[in-house]
């Protein structure tokens, strides 16, 4: 079984990679293979890849800094490659990413969105706040009926902070 050998900033060689990661969670919504090509060229330092022996990520997290709030950094997605999960490394990759952005862009909270019905992703973050010492807020931020493809779980805004990094 693979290890993470090493935490690192996503290159665009890894977009590939990590399409395949977020199509075969089967639970994040999908975006263009383009749009992972182009986040790891315009959002690499605010995003995460784990890395297996082979080099390859076998994890990530997405970023940015909300233009309105640049003290804020949203959590776009997280997934971990089936065969890795359990492990504590989401938790890993999201302390070493907010750690990273704390030092270089000086956040203080960081937002995302979780689906009711996405247990891990609850304990993910819900752990996160514990372990930060910080207070978790959760309000609907888009509604089920907003999205345009039908049957969507309302997304429903995590706001965890404040963060030392
Ligand atoms: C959510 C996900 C990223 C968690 O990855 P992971 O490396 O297994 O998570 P960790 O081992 O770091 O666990 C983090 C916390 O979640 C809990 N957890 C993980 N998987 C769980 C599951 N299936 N059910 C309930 N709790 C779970 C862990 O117990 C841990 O909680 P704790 O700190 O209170 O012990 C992974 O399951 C995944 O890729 N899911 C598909 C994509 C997804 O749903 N992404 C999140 C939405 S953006």
């Amino acid at each position: 079984m693979t290890t993470a050998l090493s935490i690192d900033s996503p290159r665009v060689e890894d977009g590939a990679a990590i399409w395949r990661i977020a199509r075969d969670s089967e639970v994040l919504d999908l975006n263009s293979s383009y749009s992972y090509l182009l986040w790891c060229r315009d959002f690499a330092t605010t995003s995460v890849v784990a890395r297996g022996t082979d080099g390859e990520p076998i994890a990530f997290v997405t970023g940015y800094i909300r233009p309105q709030r640049p003290q804020t950094l949203v959590v776009w997605q997280v997934a971990v490659d089936d065969a890795h999960r359990g492990r504590g490394l989401a938790g890993t990759l999201l302390d070493a990413l907010t750690h990273r952005v704390a030092a270089r862009h000086g956040i203080r909270s960081i937002e995302t969105t979780v689906t009711p019905d996405n247990t891990a992703s609850d304990r993910l973050f819900t752990s996160y706040a514990d372990r930060h010492g910080a207070s978790l807020h959760r309000e609907v931020l888009f509604e089920g009926g907003l999205f345009p493809d039908g049957g969507h779980e309302p997304e429903v805004l995590y706001r965890i902070g404040p963060i030392a990094g």
